[in-house]
């Protein structure tokens, strides 16, 4: 078992910097996601950890030991690709034990005597039957790959990744492959997986819901430069800047350009055709942004219709009149399309709504929940 440390790391393909500074400390044992949009430089960060691709520069720690100048195969990790490529003429046993077979200890002598296999047939019988028995494959040993469902070839290539008994497990998005149903019925295997073999895993993915269900903890990256790193819900409570709040959540948090205005010794938030008090606990930190213009962020899911009973008590300052434009029905709730003014606000309701297109309706902003997002660096204020 191992702590993974990742300092200032960096990685530039000519002028494109596709890591930039990455410092990140991984605990022993720690589910930790890194999630960002396409080309963010989640693959290229996973690489350098796994020794494929060079640093530029900065340090990669495993436990204690600096391993920029180990290869790849010293360096105790088992990485599991998107595209898991199984050798077809192999049956799942021999797909999950090639690496063990392959693997020599040198000996000093020279060929043909000069390795000898690092693994007796015995131990890689061993470990083969243990990881089937925990992928649930053990009666699936002697089939090829195209006689499997898409999910069995997954955790097949899984299988081949524990056999090796890794320190660390690097996972680059391996349940992209799949269909959503199953996407989700093996996230909740790995999960579960993790639990029991309690190794390191760094898990990539562009999936938020995935990151948000799967991470001890969660990196977002964009850009190659690290936004936060948290637990799932601190992201989600306290978002760090504009990037983060609208990567996590679905459907993402509304920002709403507003003036921030100072009013009977509080402060509002003056949307032009709608005005909100901002929550007095974090006065404090608006005083330098009377008279500004700020974003101010509020999820759907902390938007209520007023007419039905709410957990938040209606009041003057916190109730907007808004049109509305599209419902969409989604079961247990309903997401409604507002306008408020010139701005476009989604809102997540309980089903009993009475909302009816084309017509009014006053909603409640949930303030507590409210976020202020400063105009020229985008970060959180509160
Ligand atoms: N070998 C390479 N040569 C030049 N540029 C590269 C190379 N590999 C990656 N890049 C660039 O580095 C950036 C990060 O790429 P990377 O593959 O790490 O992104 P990603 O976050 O994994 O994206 P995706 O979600 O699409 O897999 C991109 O701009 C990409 O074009
Ligand atoms: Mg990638």
């Amino acid at each position: 078992m191992a702590s993974v440390t990742l300092r200032e790391l960096t990685k530039k393909f000519k002028e494109v910097v596709a890591v930039d500074r990455l410092s990140l400390e991984i605990q022993d044992k720690e589910f930790l996601v890194l999630v960002g949009p396409s080309g963010c430089g989640k693959t290229t960060a996973l690489r350098m950890v796994a020794g494929l691709e060079e640093a530029t520069s900065g340090e990669i720690l495993i436990g204690d030991r600096v391993v920029n100048d180990v290869s790849p195969k010293d360096r105790d990790i088992a990485m599991v690709f998107q595209n898991y490529a199984l050798y077809p003429h192999m049956s799942v046993y021999d797909n999950m034990s090639f690496g063990l077979r392959l693997k020599r200890e040198p000996t000093g002598k020279p060929w043909p005597m000069s390795s000898r296999r690092a693994f007796s047939k015995q131990e890689i019988d061993r470990r083969v039957n243990e990881a089937a028995e925990l992928l649930g494959l053990k009666t699936l040993l002697q089939r090829k790959p195209k006689q499997l469902s898409g999910g069995q070839r997954q955790r097949v290539a899984l299988g081949r990744a524990i056999v090796r008994e890794p320190k660390v497990f690097l996972m680059d998005e391996p349940l992209s492959n799949l269909d959503a149903k199953l996407r989700v019925q093996t996230r909740a295997e790995l999960i579960k997986l993790h639990r029991r073999l309690g190794i390191t895993t760094i898990y990539v993915t562009h999936d938020q819901v995935e990151a948000m269900t799967m991470g001890d903890r969660i990196a977002v990256l964009n850009e190659g430069v690290m936004q936060q790193c948290d637990t799932p819900l601190n992201l989600y409570n306290h978002p760090a800047n504009t990037f983060v709040a609208g990567f996590i959540g679905s459907p993402a948090m509304n920002m709403i350009k507003v003036s921030i205005r100072q009013k009977d010794g509080g402060y509002v938030a003056d949307g032009g055709a709608f005005q909100v008090e901002l929550p007095a606990a974090v006065s404090d930190k608006l005083g330098p942004y009377a008279g500004k213009v700020c974003t101010l962020g509020i999820r759907p899911e902390d938007i209520y219709d007023r007419n039905l009973e709410g957990l938040v008590k209606p009041t003057p300052g916190n109730t907007v009149t808004v049109g509305v434009d599209v419902i969409e029905p989604l079961g247990n709730d309903v997401e409604l399309y507002l306008t408020a003014g010139e701005h476009q606000v989604i809102a997540m309701v309980d089903n009993k709504t009475l909302a009816r297109v084309g017509e009014k309706l006053d909603v409640i902003f949930d303030m507590d929940k409210s976020h202020l997002f400063d105009p020229a660096t985008e970060a959180a204020i509160y």
